[in-house]
């Protein structure tokens, strides 16, 4: 008997392997198989949904070739849509984990949190200081994220650019959670 091929939300796993590499430079897939390491063994670490966490890593980049101008930017609520859209996926912390992967937001989920993390931390970056954030989002999502955002505000202050409303919303939600606990 033929091996059922395997699927995730609904998602063949080999056709979009396929897909992934006919459309993304090979750097990108590249980059978009560390994010999926990393955020694999975050899951394992965390106890979050292994397949969930396979389909958001290998899913977050699937727009980010696509050259618009604004890219950056767009490129995670682009995906999330065709995700949803073309491969009908109705998943929303899948659907949440790609759109949200570049900037976070207020409220984001553990899944959210992995994703995010992976993308930002992956041993392909090699940025100065990213050693000691791998090491902390290892340790705590929430600390991990949030300063992760507090440096990426540092570099768009430096650069002259402005944070996105999810961010700052994102700080601000994980500053007030940190003081809870640290009050107790
Ligand atoms: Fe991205
Ligand atoms: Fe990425």
């Amino acid at each position: 008997m033929r091996e059922t091929r395997k699927r995730i939300c609904g998602v063949d796993m080999e056709a979009l392997d396929r897909c992934l590499r006919e459309r993304m430079s090979a750097h990108r897939y590249e980059h978009t198989q560390s994010v999926l390491r990393m955020a694999l063994s975050m899951a394992k670490r965390f106890g979050e949904n292994e397949d969930k966490t396979r389909l958001a890593a290998l899913f977050h980049d699937y727009c980010k070739d696509s050259g618009a101008k604004d890219n950056n930017l767009l490129h995670g609520g682009q995906a999330s849509d065709i995700l949803r859209e073309e491969y009908g996926v109705d998943d929303a912390d899948v659907l949440n984990a790609v759109r949200y992967h570049t900037t976070g937001r207020k409220g984001m989920s553990r899944l959210e949190m992995i994703v995010f993390l992976a993308d930002t931390l992956e041993p392909g970056r090699t940025y100065e200081g990213v050693e000691i954030l791998r090491d902390l989002a290892f340790k705590d999502l929430e600390t991990g994220v949030l300063r992760v955002l507090k440096e990426l505000e540092v570099y768009l202050v430096k650069n002259g650019l402005a944070m996105t409303p999810d961010s700052v919303e994102a700080i601000e939600w994980l500053e007030s959670r940190g003081k809870k606990e640290a009050n107790g």
